[in-house]
């Protein structure tokens, strides 16, 4: 999705883009949030989207960076933020480049880093890390590859118990994907990456930044089916939450 595709979206964000933070049920989020934080500590949010996690941010940070490439966005996230006065507001193309705001302590990037050109991503990569001070932290939520798989599987398991000949219920569940070796999958047709947790430990590592912690944000099994047969428990789908250093 490009500029203009976020901005027709920032009006109907709460009901179009699944909300990460809402559904991070064990807190893992909030309490690297809160370990990280400081008096004098900034922070910057990466793709901030309508500002979900800024309120998490300004409570605790002194000064708050709310970067997103559309300013739709950042008009709806100004609005429902009002209440704090340490946050500023930059309109910024994370792949093309960091204008308008220093590297902070601690940066969150929740669902940011998502395209599937990879001659747009990369850039994205770098410079989300680069927007980390030397010793600061990145705290990132990326789609999972490996939970996009067990969807497709559970998907399958779900067409045979409802007895559909083996190689249709295949067909059927099948991901249909161009680019699956590369991580992509299609949400609502829309190719986004999808992140293997060893991809991300040699990608971060490879740019400067050591991992602290991979886990699990895992979600109710309604976040991929309509209706999930009662049958379907853990093990449930999930993004990689990440919290890395910069070195
Ligand atoms: C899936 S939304 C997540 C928003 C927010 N982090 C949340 O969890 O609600 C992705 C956000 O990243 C922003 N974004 C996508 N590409 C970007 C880029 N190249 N530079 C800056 N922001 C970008 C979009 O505008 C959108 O607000």
């Amino acid at each position: 999705m490009n500029e203009r595709d976020w901005d027709d979206v920032a009006e109907t964000f709460e009901e179009d883009i699944f909300n990460v933070p809402a559904n991070d049920t064990k807190g893992i989020i909030e309490s690297w949030v809160e370990r990280l934080a400081g008096p004098d500590r900034c922070a910057t949010d990466l793709g901030c989207g309508v500002g979900r996690t800024l309120p998490m941010l300004a409570e605790r940070y002194a000064k708050v960076y709310a970067v997103d490439v559309s300013s739709q966005c950042l008009e709806v996230a100004e609005r429902s933020a009002r209440a704090y006065s340490n946050i500023r507001y930059v309109h910024a193309d994370l792949s093309k480049d960091r204008n308008g705001y220093p590297a902070a302590d601690v940066v969150l990037c929740i669902n940011t880093l998502l395209n599937a050109a990879i001659e747009v991503r990369e850039p994205l990569i770098e410079r989300t890390v680069r927007s980390v001070k030397r010793g600061g932290h990145l705290l990132l939520v990326v789609p999972s590859l490996n939970s996009a798989l067990l969807t497709a599987f559970r998907h399958l398991q779900w067409n045979l118990r409802n007895g559909m000949d083996p190689k249709e219920a295949q067909r059927e569940a099948a991901l249909n994907s161009k680019g699956l070796e590369h991580g992509t999958v299609y949400i609502d047709n829309v190719p986004t990456k999808h992140y293997l947790k060893e991809e991300l430990e040699a990608l971060l590592d490879a740019r400067g930044s050591d991992v602290l912690s991979i886990e699990k944000l895992e979600y109710p099994w309604s976040t991929e089916f309509d209706s999930p047969p009662r049958w379907m428990k853990a093990p449930y789908p999930w993004d990689w939450f990440v919290a890395a250093r910069r070195r």
